[in-house]
């Protein structure tokens, strides 16, 4: 076994040793990923990536008994647009919900930047540099582009207003630095000329677009998109997709991706990661998933 698969994330007292990628150890409890099923491939045997930004282990997570992840696994390398695919029901967003916070996984490790972020709060996982888009919400309708993306600047609300009551100098400096990074951030997504419109009057496209501004605004290293053309015309998804491509090449962003959109996946996304009842099943390019038959298997619902 050579040494770079021998890796250690340190908090004091627990241990976390990826030794074959097959078995995890942290603390007292162990755990290892489920037996194959006939002819598929244990996912992190055939794609040990020990340079990944982020390396997610046996991810496991039921809901009232039914299990939506299973032991799901997968590496994403820096400066990579990575698509998670696959069928309805994979467990796509649960995965999502696990590595962000917003669901705490009930085994399984997550792994930025060398970092164990496993079950932190959203804000904990937001401060090392990992965020997620949601959908701009419906009952938000009142607020501007502006004061949208500056609400989502503000990731420590109790420590600012402490600061505005008894150093408002500095208040009012981080509040103009706010303002600065949500017009270069609209700016990047070309919605500079709508900064001051309503949210509601944007157009579907413009409104996606807002969705991953929101992110920007909290500075990430690492973008999870849910979606990021679900609903929007095919030259609106096209233009959406050439920006990723553009903050991913020019800002030096990292992106894990879940889209339905098989032209744009196709364009933008390498690798992509096919996930299939709860774990993920194959990693490759496009081509070479979309010609695979457990692949295809999976999407027609029938066991490989
Ligand atoms: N909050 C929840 N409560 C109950 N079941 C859930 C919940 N979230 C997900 N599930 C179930 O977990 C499975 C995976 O769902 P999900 O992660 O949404 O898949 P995908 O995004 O790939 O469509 C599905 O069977 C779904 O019904
Ligand atoms: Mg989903």
């Amino acid at each position: 076994m050579s040494s770079h698969m021998d890796m250690r994330f340190g908090k004091p007292g627990t241990e976390t040793h990826i030794a074959t990628g097959l078995t995890v150890r942290r603390g007292k409890s162990r755990f290892s990923l489920p037996s194959p099923s006939p002819g598929v491939i244990p996912y992190v045997m055939m794609n040990e990536r020990p340079s990944a930004l982020m390396q997610v282990c046996s991810l496991k997570r039921s809901f009232h008994g039914v299990r939506a992840l299973s032991g799901a696994s997968l590496d994403v390398r820096s400066g990579t647009i990575t698509a998670l695919i696959g069928p309805n029901g994979a467990g796509k967003t649960t995965a999502f919900n696990c590595i962000s916070g917003v669901v705490p996984p009930e085994a399984g490790t997550v792994v930025f930047d060398g970092k164990d972020i496993t079950g932190l709060t959203p804000d904990r996982i937001h401060a090392h540099g990992v965020v997620r888009s949601f959908q701009i919400a419906r009952g938000f309708p009142t607020l501007t582009v502006l004061e949208t993306l500056l609400l989502h600047g503000e990731t420590q609300p109790g420590e600012h207003m402490l600061t505005a009551l008894f150093r408002p100098g500095t208040a009012r400096a981080r509040e103009a630095e706010l303002v600065d990074r949500a017009h270069h951030v609209a700016h990047r997504l070309k919605l500079g000329h709508v900064l001051e419109n309503l949210t509601n009057a944007l157009s579907g496209g413009q409104k996606k677009l807002l969705e991953i501004g929101r992110a920007l605004m909290a500075q990430p290293r690492m973008i999870l998109l849910d979606e990021p053309v679900a609903g929007v015309n095919p030259t609106l998804a096209s233009e959406i997709a050439g920006r990723i491509q553009q903050l991913r090449d020019e800002d030096d962003l990292t992106f894990l991706i879940v889209e339905h959109d098989m032209d744009i996946v196709a364009r933008i996304c390498d690798p992509v990661i096919v996930m299939s009842n709860g774990t993920t099943l194959m990693q490759g390019s496009f081509d070479e998933i979309a010609s695979d038959a457990r692949v295809q298997d999976a999407y027609l619902g029938k066991r490989a």
